[in-house]
């Protein structure tokens, strides 16, 4: 059968033979056991719905045996024996071209080179997920086929309710995922109703199809060094000669070293899990790998002294390394943690003092013991890091829930009002108001023929493109522009591509708009051969209500609402996003964040092009105007600027107070 006649199959009505579990690739760790009997039997039931009734005695062993021994139904049996990636969009089949390119999208998130745990499929972030069983990867894939662009495809958690008529102008899919009652959000809730099959936790960039590799993280963390670094500089001195210590090789803080290369550090950077280490080596993320502290320390010096640019992985824990780095005065001049607190309990964060291994079986067999020891090891990690930073290394919280879950473990992370974190969060001091209140953010492209020349072309478009916008920007964000021009000149050279054709940059709504106005003439005219996918990260100015990351350096109170996230994606639905998608939870934790993004195809079209300004413009300056109404110098300044092109836009600017009404008032 050949991979069209597969795809329009959808699930096979006779039973696919059994599978191996293939012990070479990447696994998700086994899940929490929280179901009583009952709710097993629930979650098999549930399962079953999607399968002939034939089927049932057979597959109803099988799914138990996957809930026992993975704590989830993955339904292996139906992962499809095909290679996974993203194709070129004509080897698709079907009857809307939108549609096509979502699938081209989707089989990107589940590459072996590009996803985590591509068997369960996870994407990135250890539990980020695009589909929670192989059957709705079959059903879904199945309905793109066949849908025409008068329908809407909805999807509730990975699984596809069905098509529904819509009109041309509607999104073709509508993604929600992890959305729960709000008092139904700890952590035990997405246990449980994951394990029940009824939801999923879908990162950002995971559910909603959009993950392009390590490199859409690179560009992002590569500012926050870079940033990081003019911070710490005293006399406008380059990184070179300074150590960044980070842990983490996974999905995203796998893009630190390399990151670090770029910015021209040497960065060091601790991960427990020797598969993920061998990976980044194979893959040229990092130079070197160190498994002895005492080698380690030594190297560093050598490499600090030397002003080498190289980024080395310690095999290990990050706590082993803070401390030996304390004992033996090396000097740490930025320093963050990129393990996965999103996700303390189940396999994110690995306690020091305890193998890897160990760790495993512990977070299933004695979840409260494994509990203790996460807490214990990250009141470890602080004391450490405390002693550093009173030395003065430059120490923030990456956005993955660090200070959050340290704080949670009772250790010393709390500023002397007891309530701020007494190291900053990056977007507090880098991202937020550097970038997002300014409307940068990581907008991205791929070319769905896959065609290196195409993202080629696309680069040099989009340089050209911000060149020409430099010219006539305000000093604001001249730096900004820089960045970004010398970033995309150096795209092709530092071979960022894992996995689709795509590109990352740091754009402002004009120069989202205009690049993707380009990108659109040149598809019209033959210039690139085939559509093109714009969207974004979630974490970005307007997609993402997150008090401890995105929404960090909002101060008026309303960090802890979710409006702007929602507002969001309503309105980029109906101002011409092909897809689009809302999630609870993703980089900081199930119930901490509500995000939302975006997918739209570029066909050259003249509809293309309205949608892309209609839409573009809404989904950065929502952000901006929320940002401006907290009180952000930099977002005020935007609004203002963005009021002036565009006179349909009017947005409420706040009255600033002066100190002195407010004082002795209570
Ligand atoms: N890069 C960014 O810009 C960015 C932005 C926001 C949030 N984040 C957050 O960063 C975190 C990491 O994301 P990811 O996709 O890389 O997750 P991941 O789970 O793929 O990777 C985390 C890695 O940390 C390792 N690890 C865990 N505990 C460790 C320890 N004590 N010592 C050494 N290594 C340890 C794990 O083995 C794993 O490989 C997430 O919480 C994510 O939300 C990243």
């Amino acid at each position: 059968m050949t991979f069209q006649d597969r795809i329009k199959q959808g699930i096979p009505s006779e039973l696919p033979s059994k599978k191996t579990y293939e012990k070479a690739i990447n696994h998700a760790p086994k899940r929490m056991d929280i179901l009583s009997n009952e709710e097993k039997e629930l979650a098999i039931r549930n399962a079953l719905r999607y399968f002939d009734k034939k089927h049932h005695t057979v597959l109803a062993k099988e799914f138990a045996e996957e809930l026992k021994e993975y704590g989830r139904i993955y339904m292996y049996r139906f992962r499809p024996e095909y290679q996974f990636y993203a194709r070129p969009i004509n080897e698709y089949p079907g009857n809307s071209v939108q549609a096509k390119a979502i699938m081209h999208m989707i089989q990107n998130n589940l590459d072996e080179a590009v996803a985590q745990h591509p068997h369960e499929l996870i994407t990135y972030g250890g539990n980020g997920a695009v589909f929670q069983n192989w059957a709705q990867y079959l059903l879904t894939m199945k309905y793109l086929s066949e849908m025409n662009n008068e329908q809407t495809l909805v999807m509730y958690s990975g699984h596809p309710m069905g098509l529904f008529p819509s009109n041309a102008n509607a999104p073709r899919v509508v993604v929600t995922n992890g959305m729960m009652i709000p008092n139904y959000s700890k952590q035990n809730d997405w246990e449980k109703y994951n394990a029940l099959g009824v939801t999923q936790y879908g990162q950002m960039t995971a559910g909603s199809f959009m993950y392009i590799g390590p490199q859409g993280i690179v560009h992002g963390t590569t500012i926050t060094v870079l940033n990081a670094g003019r911070k710490i500089a005293k006399n406008g001195e380059p990184l070179a000669g300074k150590l960044f210590l980070t842990s983490g090789l996974g999905g995203m803080s796998g893009a630190q070293p390399k990151a670090g290369n770029i910015a021209g550090c040497v960065t060091v950077c601790a991960e427990v899990n020797p598969k993920i280490t061998e990976i980044r080596l194979s893959q040229g993320w990092i130079d070197e790998k160190i498994t002895d502290l005492d080698e380690l320390a030594a190297r560093v010096k050598i490499a600090k002294e030397n002003k080498e640019v190289v980024s080395i992985a310690f095999l290990g824990n990050i706590v082993e390394v803070w401390e030996k780095f304390a004992e033996e005065n090396v000097y740490v001049d930025l320093g963050s943690d990129q393990t996965s607190l999103h996700n303390p309990w189940a396999g994110g964060y690995y306690p020091a003092g305890i193998s890897f291994e160990e760790s495993n079986v512990m977070m299933v067999e004695n979840p409260p013991l494994f509990k203790e020891k996460v807490q214990e090891s990250l009141r470890r990690q602080v004391v450490a890091i405390n002693k550093h930073t009173a030395k003065g290394t430059y120490f923030f919280d990456y956005g993955n829930a660090f200070l959050l879950e340290a704080s949670r473990a009772g250790a010393d992370v709390m500023a002397k009002n007891g309530i701020d974190f007494k190291y900053p969060s990056y977007v507090q001091d880098i991202m937020g108001p550097m970038c997002f209140d300014y409307g940068f953010g990581p907008f991205r492209w791929v070319c769905t023929s896959a065609n290196p020349a195409d993202l080629e072309k696309t680069d040099a478009i989009a340089c050209e493109v911000l060149e020409e916008i430099k010219k006539n920007s305000p000093k604001e964000i001249q730096q900004q522009m820089t960045d970004n021009i010398q970033w995309i000149k150096g795209a092709q050279e530092n071979k960022l591509v894992v996995g689709s054709q795509a590109r990352i940059l740091y754009a402002d709504a004009e120069g989202r708009m205009k690049i993707a106005e380009a990108f659109n003439n040149a598809i019209n005219n033959g210039e690139i051969s085939q559509p093109i996918v714009l969207g974004r990260d979630h974490h970005d100015v307007s997609g993402t209500d997150s008090p401890y990351r995105e929404t960090s350096n909002i101060y008026d109170g309303s960090k802890f609402t979710a409006d702007m996230a929602i507002q969001n994606v309503i309105g980029d639905s109906f101002r011409g996003a092909t897809w689009v998608s809302i999630h609870n939870g993703g980089g900081v934790g199930w119930g901490e964040v509500i995000n939302g993004g975006f997918g739209m195809v570029l066909d050259g079209s003249l509809e293309a092009e309205k949608r892309l300004k209609s839409m573009l413009f809404w989904d950065v300056n929502n952000g901006i105007a929320r940002r401006n109404w907290a009180r952000n110098e930099g977002a005020v300044f935007a609004i203002k600027r963005a009021m002036e092109v565009e006179p349909n836009l009017k947005v409420t600017l706040p009255n600033l107070v002066d100190d002195q009404i407010l004082k002795d008032l209570f």
